[in-house]
């Protein structure tokens, strides 16, 4: 046996050696971030498959799956989002990337902003398609300062009243049906007229929905607003604005639920706010501040 023969067989793929050969490979890979994150992939993806002692078909069925999930994917459905989701990292990466501290607290974006909701004047009413209870929505956008934003941009986005987006329903619903493009005023306010969201079971006739299936879990989310709010000089934030006393509260099927992004949406019995904001009376209301940290605030 030659020296480099040695050096060879020293490099094989063996079962115990497997993670350690596979992520050597990767050792003149340019850049660093890159190799650091194949490395680890190979390591922790090895010791799964050493955990779990997948049989050929079941890797086969693993596979097979991941397949499909990606074949479900369109336009205007996305299962890759779906499956991070209902496996809990699509929060986990969200949390750690927007430690709040004194800002609002994030929380996943999930796969339905997927159409630019359209710009919209201040008070006007997302609810194109008239179903559901009325519902005015007031909140300023502020620094961790405590100073309101101008300009700031909020975009809104919401299931309707029988728990569907607008582009799961395109043939049922207005196009663009409760979404909408906000700017806040000169003191940093933003108001508009909604309805009050219900719960909703994410898309579960694909993969995704098999698996929580196969696993006893259920497919429902709380009620809840999406916001996306962006301003010069600050970092975006995308949350949500949760319904106090919603079913699933505690059991949201992608974990988003954050304490401090629950509020409560009283019945306002007074005709003439009902008037001033464009509502019948009686309506519901909430009122959603919304904090952004400094752009160079890093988590
Ligand atoms: C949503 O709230 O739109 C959503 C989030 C994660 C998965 C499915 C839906
Ligand atoms: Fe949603």
């Amino acid at each position: 046996m030659t020296a480099d023969d040695s050096v060879q067989a020293a490099a094989r793929f063996s079962e115990e050696r497997s993670a350690e050969v596979v992520a050597a490979t990767f050792a003149g890979t340019a850049d660093p971030r890159l190799r650091a994150v194949m490395t680890s992939l190979v390591r922790h993806l090895h010791d799964f498959v050493k955990d779990v002692e997948p049989t050929t078909e079941e890797w086969a069925a693993a596979i097979g799956f991941l397949t499909e999930v990606g074949a479900t994917c369109t336009p205007t459905r996305q299962e890759f989002i779906l499956l991070s989701d209902v496996l809990g990292v699509s929060m986990l990466v969200e949390t750690m990337n927007n430690r709040a501290g004194q800002a609002t607290e994030s929380t996943v974006e999930g796969p339905f902003h997927v159409v630019e909701s359209p710009a919209r004047e201040l008070g006007a009413d997302i609810a194109l398609d008239g179903k559901g209870e009325p519902c005015l929505v007031t909140g300023t956008v502020k620094g961790t300062d405590g100073v309101p934003v101008p300009g700031a941009t909020v975009d809104v986005w919401q299931a309707n009243a029988d728990g569907f987006y607008d582009v799961q329903q395109p043939e049922l619903q207005p196009e663009r049906n409760l979404r909408g493009l906000f700017t806040t005023d000169d003191e940093g306010h933003f108001w508009f007229r909604t309805i009050v969201p219900r719960y909703y079971p994410i898309p579960s006739d694909g993969p995704v929905g098999r698996l929580l299936e196969a696993t006893g879990r259920h497919p429902n989310r709380p009620a809840h607003v999406h916001f996306d709010v962006r301003a010069t000089g600050f970092r975006s934030l995308v949350t949500h604005l949760f319904v106090a006393g919603t079913p699933y509260i505690d059991s949201d099927a992608v974990f988003g639920v954050k304490d401090s992004l629950v509020r409560e949406f009283p019945t306002i019995d007074d005709p003439a706010r009902a008037a001033e904001a464009g509502l019948p009376n009686p309506f519901r209301a909430v009122h959603f501040d919304v904090v952004l940290r400094p752009e160079e605030t890093r988590p």
